[in-house]
């Protein structure tokens, strides 16, 4: 590494605290039990990191300044985080990480033009942090402005894309290696323009339903990046702490990948070949059975089993607490009540599972899909609130539909089927679902807390 200082023990130490502490956060937000004791780990270590350098004994220049900017940062920081709603997490998410790879990119910008080396290794994890930051940045500033809707969700393909990207991306990498060889400061600055262009032109074919698996990937780009350029700063925490958010974050879209059926080339590429998942769609006019919540007060009260299905919906309404109302009131008649949690109902992972912890639904009575699949066929009503892509049989049937070959739940075994829901708008991969026209299925139309807050007052009357 280049750099000559050394760290004094204490502050090594620390470090080595520090990465215990990510690790631990890592590990406790595998359950939700412990998912929020994890959060406050990471922060901790996060905080202890940051703290520790300042006292660090490294020469900080323009000390001001930077106290000024962390000052600033962390307001937006604390005010976006606190202020944004549930559902619009992916978003912040991806801003955060956008700007966690700009950064990276820019600190081995500096370091190059400022420190400077011939060092070969300093060189190539320099190329590495630039090309990977840049696109990391640009990527997650589109994933953030389809997933707000500033722009189109559905996929973009330009004339000549595929081609473009190809040429974007060959021209990057002649580049970094170029560098390498024979470093020149231009040539640094077109790989920071090339890396920016490539994002963009990388996440812009991928369609509204798959952006989530993007930002996820992109999560991961970041990662790498910090932990190359904790090598250009000769930092071993950046190191650690980048290759624990760039191998959990490639888990974890392959594990998004799967839980949607469809391999990550198809969701990265599939817009050059027409497969991706796109937002958007109609509702359809024909005609569907809707009732009252009496109604459906009174089917839920008259059944020995039912499972309640939570999506993408119960997140908008916030009808969290008012479904657990109803489990409550239909468990205290004797009624047996599971909820179905798919994979990946709402927009991110583990969406259902922290909306119901916040309403204190008991753990055991979430059942994950392989395990709540058989009983569907010995349940009397399925009441699907605000879901609707975890549930469609297209999934298993139509080989044109961006969700095919998505494992579902499978609601269409029940006796009887009500959806919650305000239209006929399809879900977010924007395709029509045949279950709400079937005979058996009953709609009860509107907002999902107005119509649960409806039927549980119904209920105390059956
Ligand atoms: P969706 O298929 O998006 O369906 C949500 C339904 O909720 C819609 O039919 C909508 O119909 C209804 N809705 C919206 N607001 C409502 C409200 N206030 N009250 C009542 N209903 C409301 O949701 P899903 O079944 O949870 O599926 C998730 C989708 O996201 C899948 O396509 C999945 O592949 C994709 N995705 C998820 C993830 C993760 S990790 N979770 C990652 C990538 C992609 P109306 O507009 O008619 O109300």
């Amino acid at each position: 590494m280049t750099n000559t200082h050394v760290d004094p023990t204490w502050v090594q130490l620390s470090y080595l605290v520090a990465a215990v502490l990510f690790i631990l956060a890592l590990k406790s937000m595998s359950s939700p039990r412990t998912a929020r004791t994890g959060v406050l780990l990471g922060a901790v270590g996060a905080l202890l990191a940051t703290v520790v350098l300042f006292f660090s004994g490294i020469e900080l220049m323009n000390l001001a300044l930077i106290l000024i900017f962390v000052a600033v940062g962390s307001v937006i920081g604390l005010v976006a985080a606190r202020r944004v709603k549930m559902t619009a997490m992916p978003q912040l998410v991806a801003l955060f990480n956008g700007v966690g790879g700009g950064a990276a990119a820019l600190i081995a910008v500096v370091e190059y033009l400022v420190v400077g080396s011939d060092d070969l290794l300093f060189l190539i994890f320099t190329v590495a942090t630039v090309i990977i930051g840049s696109v990391a940045f640009s990527g997650s500033i589109v994933t953030y402005l389809k997933l707000q809707e500033l722009m189109t969700t559905r996929p973009v393909v330009i004339p000549l894309g595929k081609w473009i990207t190809i040429l974007v991306a060959v021209a990057t990498v002649v580049g970094g290696v170029w560098l390498i060889v024979d470093p020149q400061q231009w040539l640094l600055w077109a790989l920071l323009g090339l890396g920016l262009l490539f994002g963009v032109l990388f996440v812009l074919p991928v369609g509204g339903a798959d952006v989530p698996i993007v930002i996820s990937l992109l999560n991961a780009m970041t990662g790498l990046a910090v932990a190359a350029s904790g090598y250009v700063l000769g930092n071993v925490l950046l190191l650690i702490a980048g290759t624990l958010v760039g191998a959990s974050g490639t888990l974890l879209t392959n594990l998004m990948a799967k839980a949607m059926g469809r391999p990550l080339t198809s969701t990265l590429f599939g817009a050059f070949s027409g497969t991706t998942a796109g937002g958007g769609g109609t509702g359809s006019d024909r005609p569907v059975r809707s009732s009252s919540a009496n109604d459906v007060a009174i089917m839920l009260g008259f059944a020995n089993k039912v499972i309640l299905v939570p999506g993408y919906g119960l997140a908008v309404a916030q009808a969290q607490s008012t479904l657990r109302e109803l489990a409550d009131l239909l468990t205290e008649k004797g009624i047996e009540v599971d909820y179905a949690i798919h994979p990946v109902a709402g927009r991110m992972p583990g969406h259902m599972n922290v909306l119901l912890a916040e309403a204190n639904v008991p753990y055991d009575q979430l059942k994950e899909m392989d395990e709540i699949n058989p009983e569907f066929s010995a349940t009397d009503v399925v009441l699907v609130v605000g879901a609707n892509d975890v549930v469609n049989p297209a999934a298993r049937t139509d080989k044109t539909a961006p969700i095919y070959g998505m494992p579902i739940l499978d609601v269409d075994a029940a006796q009887q089927i009500v959806f919650l829901k305000r239209s006929m708008r399809p879900g977010f991969a924007g395709i029509e679902n045949e279950i709400l026209f079937d005979p058996k299925t009953t709609l009860l139309f509107g907002d999902a807390k107005d119509s649960l807050t409806k039927v549980v007052s119904a209920l105390k009357n059956v």
